[in-house]
Order: structure tokens, then sequence, then C-alpha cells
């Protein structure tokens, strides 16, 4: 049996990359511990490669930020600065977003709107400092039902500066894949699923493992990182075998952690659980999600070792994230009302089209990553409070994610929220929600539903804060 020093010193506890077997390449968390610690930044390199998704088959074919395995987790310090360089190994043209992260419009990577495209063995320098703590994630902005379909999305972790006492930090990218039997690609997506929910994958991985096995200190505090990187799906996530306590959701600590029975995660959306693991050795927990057929696996915990004999009341609570308050008194309510589009075909464009327009934001359906994308859906005055009314007059739920400011939620008209603050809101069929954010960061900052099927055939636009 390990003790906990032997577990630690096995590399087992922090280092989710060498348990999860994240095959790591010109960056890897396990060479640069803090990607803000490398001055001169860190190369990014996206690239074809092939990989066995399924077992007996190699998938040909697959995209990566590295030459083995999915995109490496990228851990960074608060309000330490970070730099990048993307050096762009495909055959067409991408860039990368970082979702969730409140930083400068010039970084925001979203061709046209904030930057250049960057083509092939192109590169673009990404420098910022991250200024909320939180599980994050990144992927490109051109092409993105392709390129994120076949890979390119990676968890960005930034630590607080305060360790809160957890004996391991577990990062889970979760996201399907559309494979046939031989483990090859199938077509992306199929029109009419585009004009309702979106087209699921038909493999389900967990760091691009099916249900992968993790090994975890018996008796120690596990935190969980979720994230919801598929192009399609929305998770139900539970935990069977041991309490998760909910404490963040999209990067910020939740008002008062709650118990997880089952929460929704939608395409963007990340959820950090606070898990006391069970006393004993050996003792199997399962990472599930629900879906009509009942629950399905994503992953196991076992736990190993000697009992740590923590407990939960041991952690430091996560500090707020410094986003601003909005004045709601003095804050003007602007509607977005989100629904279908009369069918006509998508402008073709650089970063890909899927050939449809389904979906509008204010009946006017985004034409794709274009030089002319149109006018800014509303122009916001830097510094003033703004609510915004998200009106879905379809029978779709729709993750609606802003880039470059955090929003909190504010009330629906169908449940009680929890104030939380939040880049990415998961809209139901038919909901009205108010959510309410300071527009404290200048530029064109995208509006959109991050199913990719939606965002890529109309479900876009975007603010402007002058
Ligand atoms: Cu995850 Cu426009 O972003
Ligand atoms: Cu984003
Ligand atoms: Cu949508």
């Amino acid at each position: 049996m390990l003790t906990r020093r032997e577990f630690v010193a096995a590399g087992v506890v922090g280092a989710g990359a060498a348990a999860s077997g994240v095959g790591l390449a010109e960056l890897t968390a396990d060479r640069v511990a803090f990607a803000n610690e490398a001055s001169a930044g860190i190369l990014l390199k996206p690239q074809r490669l092939d990989h066995s998704l399924l077992p007996g088959t190699m998938t040909r074919g697959m995209m990566s930020y590295g030459v083995e395995g999915p995109a490496p987790v990228l851990r960074m310090k608060q309000d330490e600065p970070f730099a990048a360089e993307l050096l762009n190994g495909l055959e067409e043209a991408t860039t990368i977003h970082w979702h969730g992260l409140r930083i400068p419009n010039a970084v925001d990577g979203v061709p046209f709107l904030t930057q250049p495209y960057v083509y092939t063995n192109e590169s673009f320098r990404y420098h910022f400092t991250p200024p909320d703590a939180g599980t994050f994630w990144y992927h490109p902005h051109c092409n993105t039902l392709e390129q994120m379909g076949k890979g390119l999305t990676g968890l960005l972790i930034v630590a607080e500066p305060e360790d809160p006492g957890f004996d391991q930090d577990l990062p889970l990218n979760l996201r399907d894949f559309r494979l046939g039997d031989d483990g090859q690609f199938i077509r992306q997506f199929k029109p009419r699923n585009a004009a309702r929910g979106g087209t699921l994958g038909t493999v389900m991985t967990t760091n691009w493992q099916v249900e992968p096995r993790y090994v975890v200190p018996t008796g120690g505090l596990l935190r969980l990182r979720l994230a919801a990187t598929d192009v399609t799906r929305i998770y139900r996530i539970k935990i069977d075998g041991a309490d998760a306590q909910v404490i963040a959701l999209d990067a910020n600590p939740v008002p008062r952690p709650f118990p997880l029975t089952v929460y929704p995660l939608g395409a963007g959306q990340r959820m950090d659980l606070a898990i006391r693991l069970p006393n004993r050795e050996g003792q199997v927990l399962r990472v599930e999600t629900e879906s009509g057929a009942g629950p399905r696996l994503l992953a196991e915990l076992v736990t190993l070792g000697v009992d740590f004999n923590r407990s939960l009341k041991e952690l430091r609570p996560l500090p707020p994230n410094p986003v601003p308050e909005p004045d709601l008194a003095n804050a003007t309510t602007i509607p977005f009302t989100f629904s279908w589009s009369a069918e006509k075909s998508g402008v073709e464009s650089i970063c890909g089209t899927l050939g449809y327009t389904f979906w509008a934001i204010n009946r006017v359906p985004w034409p794709g990553d274009v030089p002319d994308p149109g006018g800014p859906l509303a122009v916001l005055k830097q510094g003033q409070s703004y609510i915004f009314r998200l009106i879905n007059e379809t029978p779709n739920s729709h993750p609606i994610h802003l880039h470059g400011m955090s929003f909190k939620l504010l009330r629906s008209n169908q449940r009680k929220l929890m104030p939380l603050v939040t880049d990415t809101a998961l809209l139901l069929p038919q909901e009205q929600m108010e959510v309410a954010l300071v527009a404290d960061n200048p530029g064109d900052w995208v509006f959109h539903c991050h199913v990719i099927e939606h965002q890529k055939s109309g479900l876009t636009g975007y603010v402007k804060v002058v």
C-alpha cells in the first residue's frame, strides 16, 4: 500500500496528465508545470495525427495541439503573464480562442473580428494575464465543426494563488467523436439535426479514452474538473460511489457549494467538484452522464494506498473571481431573441460553412467568418451595466456563450437560478432568462450558441464595447 508521501512521489497525485495517460508533446503539463513560468512562451502547434480511440483501430486524420494524444492541459497562475505561439501545422487556416478568459480583444482569436486568419505554417503570438482562476478551455475559432470535431479542444486551468488543499487535481476533457465501426471519421453532421438539437457523436470519450480508469488516493480530497468540450452534447453529470460537492461552475466558485445529484453541462461549460474519496482501498467511483437509456460511464476512479483520512472541512473555500458587480438599478436591458431562420444556404468562407442557415439572433442569421459580418447586435458603453434578456423561441436548448466578459444569472421564467457568474448559460427550450454584466472590456465580442452546428448556421453575433 502506498503512503501519502509515496503516492505523491509516484506522481500519482496532482499530475492529472500522468494518471490520465494524456500524451503531451511539444508542450506538456509534465515539462512545463505552469505554462506562464516559461517566459518566452510555449508552442502550440495544431497538426494532424493518427490515434487509437477504438480498440484495434487507428483513427486517421485527428487533430491535436501536439504530436501525440489530446491537447495538453495548460496550467497557469492567476494574475501572471502567459504567452503562447500558435504555429499552424494544419493544411487549413486556424486561430486559438481562450474560452472564458476575460482578456484583451486582440488575443481573443476570432477571425476578422479580432485577428487575421493564421494560414498553414504561419504563426500568431498570444499573450495575456489571466485575471480569474478556475477551469477554462481553449479551441480554434475557425472551421470549428471540423477542427474541434477532430480533436482540437484542450483544458486550461488557472490556479488560485493559494492552494485550496486538494490531494489530487484531475481534469477530464469530455467529448464525443463521430466514427464508424472501423474507427474512421464519418460525416460530422446531418442537416436535419443541425436544425434541431445538433448531431451527436458516436464514441464518447474522456481525455480521448473510452471509459478510462484513474487512480485516486484512498480517503483523500479530489478536485475533479469536468469540461464539456463536445461540439453538441449536453451532459447530465452524476457521480456514483461517493458524495461530490459542486464548488465551481464555468470557472467561478458557486455562491455556496452544494451536493451533486445530476447537473447539466452544456457544450462549453465546466464543473469543479470536491470529492472526499472512500476510506477503503480498491473502491470504485463512477463518473456518469444520465441519458434517456440510463447512466453512461464516462470514467472510473479507483482508490489506492493508505487512508489519507481527509475531511472536506480542511479545504480552503475558493475565492470569488474579481468580476465587477453589475449596477442593476442603472442597467439598460437589451433583448436577444434566439429563433429559427428561414432556410437558406450559408456563405462560403475560409473558416468553413455548413452550407445552411437555420438559426438567427434578433432575426439576423450570422453569415459566418467573413470580412463583413454586418453590424453588432448591440453597442455597449464601457463601464456601464447591462441586462441581457435571452429569449429562446425554439424547442431546443442552447448553451449561450459570450466572449471577453462574464455575466451573472438573474432570473428565468422557468426556474430558480443561482446567482452564478459564468461565460456560458444553458438556455432551456422556450426559456427566457435575464443575465447582467458590466461592459468593462472594450472590443468586438462574439456572442453565440456553443452547439457548433447552431453557431455555424446562424446562431452567432457580436456585441461591441466602446
Ligand atoms: Cu468556446 Cu466562441 O467559443
Ligand atoms: Cu469563448
Ligand atoms: Cu444552440
